[in-house]
């Protein structure tokens, strides 16, 4: 069973839509980073550079967030492939005025990978297994 690996960000006000709550898109990037730190633990005693993400899936906005909410990502491995791992990410929102909810999840793929002679990312088998 992996880890659970955890990641958060703070909802400032550049981060708004026009409807005043968290644009989806920052909820993108940060599941992304989120999925990331659970990707790179799972990989550290590897010979991988890191990961690219491959597929987002399941993408799930439950609840909307606010300014001045903290987001609360918890993030693991699910699923191994060869190259591949697929990370589950839930991300809490969280403040005084709101208290806390499960505000979106998401699963994402992610494809480790080096950097071959000319310098390119291509994929690496990892041998890993996260059962
Ligand atoms: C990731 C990349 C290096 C892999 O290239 P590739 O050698 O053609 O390898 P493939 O895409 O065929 O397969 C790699 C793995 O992804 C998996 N995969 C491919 N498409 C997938 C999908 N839609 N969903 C889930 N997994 C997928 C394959 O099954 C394979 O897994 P395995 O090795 O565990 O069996 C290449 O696709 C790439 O550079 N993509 C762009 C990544 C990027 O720019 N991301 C955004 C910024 S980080």
């Amino acid at each position: 069973m992996s880890k659970i690996s955890e990641y958060s960000e703070l909802v400032q006000t550049q981060h708004i839509n026009t409807a005043g709550t968290l644009f989806g898109g920052n909820m993108l990037a940060w599941l992304d980073l989120a999925g990331v730190k659970a990707a790179n633990d799972f990989l550290k005693e590897t010979d991988a550079w890191g990961v690219v993400t491959r597929a987002m899936d399941k993408v799930e906005f439950k609840e909307p967030v606010f300014l001045g909410d903290w987001v609360n990502c918890e993030s693991k491995v699910i699923r191994t492939g060869s190259s591949s791992l697929e990370i589950e990410i839930k991300a809490f929102a969280e403040s005084k005025d709101h208290g806390q909810r499960l505000a979106c999840t998401a699963n994402i793929t992610f494809v480790a990978v080096v950097r071959n002679d000319e310098g390119k990312l291509v994929k690496f088998n990892h041998n890993l297994n996260c059962e």
